[in-house]
């Protein structure tokens, strides 16, 4: 069923067809028709002290201002994360900001943050029906200057953290000028402290932990990865996601719109995301979960994010390659890794 939806939402130009299937989702979710396309088996984890019905969740981006939840939830996701939300509402780049190269499974985005800001994504939420894992990914406006990054992100982990069940700090989109240098050095420890002694008051505040992760993108060197992985031991963060999209174009040399600017995900991100699990494994040593996103598009792939070091991952390329039946197939194949080990 869903190549034929797909087949039709393919012919569309990528961002229509985007909000199109965000609404269909919507209305699919508002009517409870969406869990009748889906059935997702059970199997239970905890990881950040939150409990997961399953592994597998839907990634930051699809969803950025919390419209559609209920209908992502009912599609089988074990967590949805909404987001990447800012605090006043903005645009975005301009169109167009969206490009499908379909014969490497890969999409290329510079779409910028356009959303409707954290107030709008709060009322969503509110009215969602949704009880399951809910992270929200926060971000700062395109307009204000890095070095001010962390009154953005300090004003919207006020505003999310009554109503989310982990927050996502995302320091790693390559469309926001000067965001990823917040992932290096004396900017990377003063965010995550300034987050973190937030994150203490707020707990008083609302008599209630909420979980903060950072997204991290995929184009670092190993002992960048490390020195990261380092400064989330030493600031006490309680969780990592690996990762965004990749500003490299192997794998997709050559393709229609492979030279479009912005950033590269799907089957050609996966081994680079794998990769920088892997050497956060190696660091973090299990005291610190790892999220794993990139490039999942057959089940077997969330497994060797599993078997890298993961405790969880997420989908979005993949989800728009392969639909809803995705979810379940990374289920099942965690399972049977699973038993099998
Ligand atoms: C069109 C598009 C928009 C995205 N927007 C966001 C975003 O707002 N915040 C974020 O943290 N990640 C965003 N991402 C990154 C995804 O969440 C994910 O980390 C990345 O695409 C790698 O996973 P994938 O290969 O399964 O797509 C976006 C990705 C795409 C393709």
């Amino acid at each position: 069923m869903y190549a034929l939806a797909r087949e039709l939402l393919f012919k569309l130009n990528p961002e229509t067809s985007h909000e199109l299937a965000v609404d269909l989702i919507g209305a699919g979710g508002r009517l409870g028709l969406n869990r009748l396309v889906c059935q997702t088996p059970r199997l239970p984890v905890t990881v950040m002290g939150l409990e997961f019905p399953n592994p597998v969740g839907l990634a930051a981006g699809l969803d950025k201002n919390g419209d559609a939840i209920d209908g992502f939830a009912q599609l089988g996701f074990g967590f949805i994360e909404i987001g990447t939300v800012t605090p006043r509402p903005q645009p975005g780049n301009p169109k167009p900001r969206l490009f499908r190269l379909p014969q490497a499974e890969a999409i290329i985005n510079r779409m910028g943050f356009n959303n409707q800001g954290v107030d709008h994504l709060l009322e969503r939420v509110k009215a969602a029906k949704y009880r399951g894992v809910l992270g929200i990914n926060i971000g700062k406006n395109f307009d204000t200057p890095v070095e001010r990054a962390v009154d953005d992100y300090l004003l919207c982990l006020d505003k999310v953290y009554a109503h989310a069940s982990y927050v996502t700090v995302n320091v790693s989109s390559p469309n926001t000028p000067g965001l990823r240098s917040l992932q290096f050095g004396d900017s990377l420890k003063q965010l995550l402290e300034a987050l973190r002694v937030r994150q203490e008051e707020l707990t008083v505040r609302h008599g209630r932990r909420v979980p903060l992760a950072i997204k991290i993108a995929p184009d670092m060197s190993d002992e960048e990865t490390v020195l990261v992985a380092r400064a989330l031991l030493d600031t006490g963060m309680d969780a990592v996601i690996a990762t965004n999209t990749t500003l490299g174009r192997e794998g997709v040399e050559g393709l229609a719109h492979a030279d479009e600017a912005g950033g590269l995900s799907g089957a050609p991100v996966r081994d680079k995301s794998t990769h920088t699990v892997r050497i956060l494994a190696g660091e973090l040593a299990g005291k610190l979960p790892i999220i794993a996103v990139g490039g999942i598009t057959e089940g077997v792939h969330a497994t060797e994010k599993m078997a890298a070091g993961a405790s969880l991952v997420q989908i979005y390329s993949g989800f728009i390659y392969k639909g809803p039946a995705l979810i379940r197939a990374a289920v099942d194949a965690i399972a049977a890794a699973g038993n099998k080990r």
